[in-house]
C-alpha cells in the first residue's frame, strides 16, 4: 500500500466511526456567525444547559481550535481522558454536559498556531474518537466566519440545524447575512438566527438603552425566509456568568436571558419535529 492509499483508507475508517458516532445522536446542531465575539458560546453554552435541563442528553464540542472558550465559560477547565489502548476520549462531564475542547489540553496562554487542515482533523477526531454515546442534542460551537471549521462541522456532523448568532447592529447583520447564505449552500435543513446583545435594560433606571440596536436580526431572518428563534439581551449577569464558568441558566434566580432561552429552545424543538 502507498502512502496516498494508507491515507484514503485512515480517512475512510475515521468516516465511519463518525458515522457511527452520529447514529447515536439525535438532533445536532451548529452555532456560528459571520462576526466575532457576538456571543457564539455564550448562547451554545447556555443553550446547551437549558436543553439539559429540559431531561435531554446534550454534548458540546468546543469547535473553536485556535479560540477555545467553551471550558472558561462553563468551568470545565479539566482534560478529558485519553484511553490510549482504544483510540477513545473520553470527554469531562460539567454539570451533566459532555464537554470536548482542546483548551485544558494546551499549556495555559500558549496559542494554537494551526493551518486550516489541521483544525479541521481535530474537528473530525472529536466526532470520530470521543464517547459521546447516546445523545439528545450534541451542539457544535464554531469559530467566527465562514471557514473551514465550519465547512468541516457541516460536511461531517451532518447538522440538523444551523443558529447564526448576531448583534443588532449593521456591521454584524452584514456578515450574518454570509453565514445564513453559508448555511443554504452547505444544505443545512434549517438556519435559526439568534439576535444578541438586544438591548441593555439599565440598573438603575429600568429603561432599555439599545447599545447596538435592537429588531434587526428578526428582519434579516424574515428578509432571508429563516427561522428567528430569539432575542437576548444584554444582561450584566450573563457576563459575569460567562467569566465565572457559572452560565446564568443554571442560576436559580430568574433571568429575563433564562426565560429568552427557554423560549428559544421551545422553538429548536418545534423547528426540528417538524
Ligand atoms: N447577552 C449578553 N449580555 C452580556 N454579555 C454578553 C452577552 N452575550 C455575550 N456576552 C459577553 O460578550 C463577550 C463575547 O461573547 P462570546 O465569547 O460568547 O462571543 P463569541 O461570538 O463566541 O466570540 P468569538 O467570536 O471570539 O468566538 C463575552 O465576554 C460574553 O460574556
Ligand atoms: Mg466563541
Amino acid at each position: 500500500m502507498n502512502a496516498d492509499s494508507t491515507r484514503a483508507k485512515s480517512i475512510e475508517d475515521q468516516d465511519k466511526r463518525i458515522e457511527a458516532a452520529l447514529e447515536k445522536i439525535k438532533h445536532r446542531i451548529v452555532v456560528f456567525s459571520g462576526k466575532g465575539g457576538v456571543g457564539k458560546t455564550t448562547v451554545a453554552v447556555n443553550l446547551a444547559y437549558t436543553l439539559l435541563k429540559q431531561n435531554n442528553k446534550v454534548g458540546l464540542l468546543d469547535a473553536d481550535i485556535t479560540g477555545p472558550n467553551v471550558p472558561k465559560m462553563t468551568g470545565a477547565e479539566v482534560s478529558p481522558q485519553v484511553l490510549e489502548e482504544f483510540g477513545q476520549i473520553i470527554p469531562h462531564e460539567q454539570n451533566g454536559l459532555k464537554i470536548m475542547s482542546i483548551a485544558p489540553m494546551l499549556p495555559k496562554d500558549s496559542p494554537l498556531i494551526w493551518r486550516g487542515p489541521l483544525r479541521s482533523g481535530a474537528i473530525c477526531q472529536f466526532l470520530a474518537d470521543v464517547v459521546w454515546d447516546e445523545l439528545d442534542f450534541l451542539l457544535a460551537d464554531l469559530p467566527p466566519g465562514t471557514g473551514d471549521e465550519v465547512l468541516t462541522a457541516a460536511q461531517k456532523m451532518k447538522p440538523q440545524m444551523a443558529i447564526v448568532v448576531t448583534t443588532p447592529q449593521e456591521v454584524s447583520l452584514i456578515d450574518c447575512r454570509r453565514a445564513v447564505n453559508m448555511a443554504k449552500k452547505l444544505d443545512i435543513p434549517n438556519i435559526g438566527v439568534v439576535e444578541n446583545m438586544s438591548g441593555l435594560i439599565c440598573p438603575h433606571c429600568d429603561q432599555q438603552i439599545d447599545v447596538f440596536g435592537t429588531g434587526g436580526g428578526e428582519m434579516m431572518a424574515a428578509d432571508m425566509k429563516v427561522h428567528f428563534l430569539g432575542r437576548i439581551p444584554m444582561e450584566l449577569s450573563v457576563r459575569q456568568g460567562c467569566d465565572a464558568g457559572k452560565p446564568i441558566v443554571l442560576e436559580d434566580t430568574p433571568s429575563k436571558t433564562s426565560e429568552v432561552f427557554e423560549q428559544i429552545s421551545g422553538n429548536i424543538d418545534k423547528i426540528l419535529s417538524e
